[in-house]
């Protein structure tokens, strides 16, 4: 959740820092500090809430610095505070830590800690790791590194400077990621960061640290270690990501430039696996036997979740299995019954959210084969499961998630055709029609996203709602409950989705004037039924707006209709979530909030 910089070199240390940071920025933002060394110290300066209002506070100060550490903090452990901001020192002052993740057994060691004479003065599980290298460290900070990696458990990505090694930098990760920039050749600087968009503007070339990986940078050199002490010959990865594709590009929000960009989305994530010569569907990384399986079970969180629904809904129209569906958090306290004939499809955007890695690690153990579903490639998911399919969003920076989300749509739709076709169940012809409405999914978005002022003029009508509700049945109400959900995260109004013909076993009874519905109305054969319930919601005072498709008259439930190009029945869900990513964004914007980090959220969720 939290970002973490390094910067070793001969540029402005605090700039480099800072510039790093505000790429980083989205994945937790409650307070942020750097520490600089120069000659015969470190200095550390943190403030509580957002970057700027570090770099005002550092803004005049000019230490004449060759590497330092910074961080924004995303609270776990003690409320968002300047003191609880990382860096860290130890008692000396001597040696500064920032870190990513949990540990569990802080308290364990805060006592013991204690014991010894230690004092703490931060709620942070974090500070335990400042006194544990300052109890450890003996003059060579890399053993110490190996020494605390044994007494520590949990989740870490840390990076670490100390006053005595004035001209090396030092990380080490476990279960939360964490890669080394290699700065350009002659450039004399190397990089570290928990994730790619921090760094690019300096350097497309990584490393991306294995669990129990220490990284020694220096000037000059990298080298990485495994805990035990051993050198480590790692390949560099090459970054493709470009510096404007991770930046705002003219948008006054990421959230609405990803928006703008899921037509792009679309055709990348398409691009190679499906085209109008394509008679079958091919996936780069994910030569999976399908037939191999006898249960399939989709496991992620949040919104990717609901990219999961519509996997199930589709796998099991177009295949006739059953697809079990569950939340990471839930499924891996279930004891789920799966075994060597399970696939488990992992959805996840940043390849790094805890539960969902703790899902796959788990059918993993019980001989399950892992299918991710991944766009940050590298990622621990990305790297963990036995197949990958990449989503091919490039970098997404808002919280509330949209590109990402309608790539993951698209790897549903090219994963359930692919199933269908592996087990003889698609006919050529049902291709054909399915390919081509595919292809034209990435020029219906455009059209789509061309409503943006007749949605926004929508939202401004309701803009007083109290409660909102997104209904639907069968697969329009698992696009429900994304619109729903998105909502919520970014207009902090209260919203449920409910299957449309549940209404009337409890929520009707909260429909008034005040209360608005969107009605999903998509579903050919279950049009009518819809359109009841949302007559039976009208009666009640509610307003309605409703999304549909083309041609469907709406006129005696309301004026306000967003309606979406025709395609193929399985292809709705990613058309019709658009105008749901833009009447919550719009509801966000007209009531002031900030769009891009909302409160209480994190991009990536990195602990349980
Ligand atoms: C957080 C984000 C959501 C995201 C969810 C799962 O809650 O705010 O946007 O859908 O995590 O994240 P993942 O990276 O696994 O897709």
């Amino acid at each position: 959740m939290c970002g973490i910089v390094g910067y070793i070199g001969n540029r402005d240390v605090k700039e480099v820092l800072l510039n790093g940071l505000s790429k980083l920025e989205y994945r937790g933002y409650d307070s942020a500090g750097i520490a600089l060394k120069t000659d015969d110290e470190i200095s550390i300066f943190k403030e509580n809430g957002r970057l700027d209002k570090l770099a005002k506070k550092v803004e005049k100060i000019n230490l004449p610095s060759q590497m330092g550490i910074g961080h924004t903090r995303w609270a776990t452990h003690g409320k968002p505070s300047e003191i609880n901001a990382h860096p860290h020192f130890n008692k000396n002052k001597t040696i500064a830590v920032v870190h990513n993740g949990i540990i569990e057994n802080y308290l364990e060691l805060k006592n013991e800690l204690i014991k010894e004479g230690y004092k703490f003065i931060t709620e942070t599980d974090t500070e335990v790791l400042a006194h544990l290298l300052d109890k450890y460290y003996e003059g060579d900070a890399k053993k110490t590194l190996m020494d605390i990696s044994k007494v520590i458990r949990g989740s870490y990505a840390i990076c670490a400077m100390f006053n005595d090694e004035a001209d090396t930098l030092y990380c080490m990760k476990k279960d939360s990621p964490l890669i080394i920039g290699k700065g350009e050749k002659d450039a004399k600087e190397n990089f570290i960061a928990s994730d790619i968009p921090a760094i690019l503007e300096y350097t497309k070339e990584v490393y991306i640290l294995e669990d129990n990986e220490i990284g020694v940078l220096t000037k000059k050199d990298v080298t990485i270690y495994d805990t035990l002490g051993n050198e480590k010959d790692k390949p560099i990865t090459k970054v493709t990501w470009t510096m404007e594709s991770a930046e705002k590009g003219g948008y006054e929000h990421y959230m609405l430039k990803e928006m703008h960009e899921q037509p792009h989305t679309v055709r990348d994530t398409l691009n190679g696996r499906l085209s109008n010569s394509s008679d079958n569907i091919t996936f780069e990384n994910a030569n999976l036997d399908i037939n191999e399986f006898n249960k399939i079970y989709i496991v992620a969180c949040g919104t990717a979740f609901h990219a999961g629904l519509i996997g199930k809904y589709l796998i099991e129209k177009l295949v006739r299995i059953p697809i079990f569906t569950d939340v990471s958090s839930e499924f891996r306290y279930r004891d789920p019954i799966i075994d060597d004939k399970t696939l488990v499809i992992a959805i996840s955007q940043s390849g790094e959210t805890a539960d969902t890695l703790a899902a796959i690690r788990l059918a993993k153990e019980r001989k399950a084969k892992t299918l991710g579903i991944v766009n940050v490639i590298g990622s621990s998911i990305d790297r963990e499961c036995d197949y990958t399919i990449h989503t091919c969003a490039g970098p997404e920076i808002a919280v509330a998630s949209t590109k990402a989300y309608t790539a993951q749509v698209i790897c549903m739709y090219l994963l359930s055709v692919y199933i269908a076709k592996e087990k003889n169940l698609m006919q050529e012809d049902d291709f054909n029609t399915f390919k081509c409405a595919m292809l034209k999914l990435s020029s219906q978005i455009e059209e789509v996203l061309a409503k943006e002022d007749y949605i926004k003029d929508i939202v401004k009508k309701y803009i007083k709602a109290k409660n909102v509700f997104y209904i639907g049945r069968g697969m329009d109400y698992y696009v429900a409950k994304e619109g729903s959900l998105k909502l919520k995260e970014i207009a902090y109004l209260h919203s449920e989705s409910y299957q449309a013909g549940e209404l009337k076993h409890g929520p009707i009874a909260l429909m008034e004037s005040a209360t608005l519905v969107v009605g999903i109305v998509l579903d050919e054969d279950l049009i009518e039924k819809t359109k009841s319930n949302l007559k039976e919601v009208k009666a009640r005072g509610a307003k309605i707006v409703v999304i549909t498709e083309e041609g469907l008259d709406m006129s005696d439930i309301t004026d306000d209709v967003i309606y979406i190009p025709k395609t193929e029945w399985a292809f709705t869900s990613v058309l019709a979530n658009i105008p749901q990513q833009m009447i919550a964004y719009y509801f966000a914007t007209l009531l002031g909030n900030d769009v891009d980090k909302p409160r209480n959220l994190a991009k990536s969720v990195t602990v349980e």
